[in-house]
C-alpha cells in the first residue's frame, strides 16, 4: 500500500512501493492513447509547479500530468517569481500553502530543499523534480518503466551508466532505485566525474569499449555533461570528451541486437551520443519522455490520495 505525501527521492523508497508507482503509471498510458486524454481523478486538487532550475520535459510532463487528471495548476519559475526581490524558498512556500496549494512540485538547485520544505509544510504534499546533485526520483521511474516495458523486468538487467556521473541526480536516483530491483548496474566514466565510494554501490569503469565488452549491458545510458555543475578543468575538451564516451555507430553495434540506449535529456549531440544515435532504432530516449506523463500522474495520484484520506480525518 502506497503511505507517502512526499516523493523526495528513491534510496527511501521500497521495491514494493516502486512497483506500485510503475504499476499504476502502466495502467495511466491507456488514458494517453485515447481520444480524450483527460480523467476526473484530481479534481479539486490544486499543484504549483515551482521551478528553480531550467527545464522541459520535467517540467512540461509534470503539467501535462496534472492536467491529464484535472488538477488545478500554477506554474513559477524563480526568474518571474519574488525569489528575485528576495523572498524565501521556505516563505515562498508558505505562501503556496496560505493560497491553498495540496501539492508543490519543486526543481531547486539545492541539494535537500525538497525534504526541508515537506518538513516545513507536512500538510502540502511535496515531489522532488530534482535537486541539485541529489535525486530525480521521477526521471528514474520512467527510466525504470521504460526498461520494464522494452524488457518485461527489470530484476537482472545489466544497465551501464555512462558520462558525468558525480554530477548527476539522474544516475544517483536510476542506481538507488535499479539496485533495489537487483538490476547489475555499472557506470563508467573519467575519473574527475566519479563520485568518490561509488564502487561501493555498482562496478565502476574508465574505458567504455572495455565496459561495453565486461558488462554486454541490456541498456547503456548515456548522460547530459553538466556544465552549469562544472568546476573548469574537469575535462580537456568536448571533442576529447566525444572520442573516449560518446556513443557512435560503432560503439552501438558493439551492443547485442536486443539492448536499447536510453538519456535523460537535454541531449548534446555530438558530445554524449553521435549526431544520429538519439535517431537510431535502439534509441528509447523519445519512449522515455513519453512515460515521464505516466508516471508522473501515478505519483500526484497516490500522493493526492493520502492528502485526501488526511483531510477525512
Ligand atoms: C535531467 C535533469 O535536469 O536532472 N534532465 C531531465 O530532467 N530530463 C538531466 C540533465 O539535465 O542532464
Amino acid at each position: 500500500m502506497w503511505s507517502k505525501k512526499d516523493l523526495i527521492g528513491l534510496k527511501g523508497l521500497t521495491k514494493d512501493e516502486i512497483n506500485i508507482i510503475l504499476d499504476t503509471a502502466q495502467s495511466f498510458t491507456s488514458i494517453l492513447t485515447r481520444e480524450i486524454k483527460k480523467v476526473p481523478t484530481l479534481r479539486g486538487i490544486t499543484v504549483a509547479n515551482l521551478f528553480f532550475e531550467p527545464s522541459t520535459r520535467t517540467r512540461s510532463s509534470f503539467e501535462l500530468a496534472e492536467k491529464r487528471l484535472s488538477a488545478d495548476t500554477l506554474g513559477i519559475s524563480a526568474a518571474a517569481s519574488s525569489v528575485v526581490k528576495g523572498e524565501t524558498l521556505l516563505d515562498t512556500v508558505k505562501n503556496l500553502k496560505a493560497l491553498l496549494c495540496d501539492i508543490i512540485v519543486l526543481r531547486h538547485a539545492f541539494a535537500g530543499a525538497p525534504e526541508l520544505i515537506a518538513k516545513a509544510v507536512p500538510d502540502v504534499g511535496v515531489i522532488n523534480a530534482g535537486d541539485g546533485m541529489h535525486e530525480h526520483p521521477t526521471q528514474a521511474l520512467l527510466d525504470m518503466l521504460t526498461m520494464r516495458q522494452m524488457f518485461g523486468r527489470i530484476e537482472g538487467l545489466k544497465v551501464l551508466i555512462v558520462g558525468d556521473i558525480f554530477h548527476s541526480r539522474v544516475a544517483r536516483s536510476n542506481i538507488y532505485g535499479l539496485k533495489k530491483f537487483n538490476a547489475q548496474v555499472s557506470v563508467c566514466g573519467m575519473y574527475s566525474l566519479l563520485p568518490k565510494g561509488i564502487d561501493s554501490l555498482c562496478r565502476v569503469y574508465v574505458d567504455l569499449d572495455e565496459a561495453i565488452e565486461k558488462e554486454k549491458p541490456d541498456v547503456l545510458m548515456a548522460l547530459r555533461i553538466q556544465k552549469e555543475r562544472q568546476e573548469d578543468g574537469l575535462f580537456a575538451s568536448l571533442r576529447e570528451y566525444y572520442r573516449a564516451y560518446g556513443i557512435d555507430q560503432k560503439r552501438s553495434s558493439r551492443l547485442a541486437k536486443s539492448s536499447i540506449i536510453m538519456h535523460p535529456g537535454p541531449i548534446n549531440r555530438g558530445v554524449e551520443l553521435a549526431l544520429d544515435t538519439a535517431d537510431s532504432d535502439r534509441s528509447a530516449i523519445l519512449v522515455q519522455v513519453t512515460n515521464g506523463v505516466a508516471v508522473r500522474m501515478a505519483v500526484l495520484y497516490l500522493i493526492s490520495s493520502i492528502l485526501r484520506k488526511g483531510q477525512e480525518k
